[in-house]
């Protein structure tokens, strides 16, 4: 929610933010490819956000590999990411399932949110996980070991539904448009469930910062 509190640094103007109030749910693109169908299954979510949240994305480029060396000063496009992380009320991760898990990329942006020890960005954050796949299991794996990742940062994470996109390269249209109709209304579903957990949060977004 963007209540004009300090993490807008006081800049947002309230009469003219027409987004004021909304729940703001920061969508995590877990692919770094050009053609990914996991940021277009984030694409598909945002167009069917609920009338009182906003789904803005994030991307992992840039995000180097995690070394505990540098996590007391960071590298500029860690310390963004993080701000995002904290600014959001919720978190919706798209991953796509590398050998069995998720990609190296998400687990160091992962890992780099969570440093150093006690300023974690993700502690309470609401989340919710869904993902694509060209595999017949549609990230199921993937999906399984993330949630065991999100236990680490105490998370409240949505339980069902479950969004796994299987034989991704079926499902959408050369545009990048999703047209499985029951993905679209899994997707609903699950944006629907995140909302009426980030109401239901007690600590969210003022635990994290
Ligand atoms: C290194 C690597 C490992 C993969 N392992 C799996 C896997 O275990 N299960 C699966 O369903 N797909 C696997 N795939 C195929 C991905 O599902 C496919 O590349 C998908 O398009 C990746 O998501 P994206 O389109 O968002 O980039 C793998 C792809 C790569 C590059």
């Amino acid at each position: 929610m963007r209540r004009g509190l300090p993490q807008d640094g006081g800049l947002i103007d309230k009469d003219k933010d027409p987004e004021m109030g909304k729940i703001d749910i920061l969508g995590i693109v877990g692919s770094l490819r050009k053609d990914s169908y996991n940021r277009a299954l984030l694409k598909a979510a945002q167009e069917l956000a609920p009338d009182g949240a906003v789904l803005s994305l994030i991307e992992l480029h840039g995000i180097p590999v995690f070394n505990q060396d540098d996590e007391m000063a960071p590298p500029a496009t860690v310390l963004e990411f993080k701000r995002r992380v904290l600014a959001a009320d919720a978190i919706l991760f798209a991953t796509p399932e590398y050998n069995y898990s998720v990609p190296g990329a998400l687990k160091n942006a992962i890992d780099w949110a969570s440093r150093p020890y006690g300023k974690s960005a993700w502690l309470g954050k609401p989340a919710a996980v869904m993902g694509a796949s060209t595999g017949s299991l549609g990230t199921v794996r993937a999906q399984y070991h993330l949630r065991q990742i999100l236990v680490a940062q105490n998370m409240p994470v949505v339980s069902q539904p479950e969004v796994m996109l299987s034989n991704a390269e079926k499902r959408f249209d050369r545009s990048g448009r999703l047209t499985d109709e029951p993905a679209r209304e899994l997707i609903q579903a699950l944006l629907s469930a995140l909302l009426l957990l980030v109401k239901n949060n007690p600590i969210g977004k003022s635990q994290a910062a």
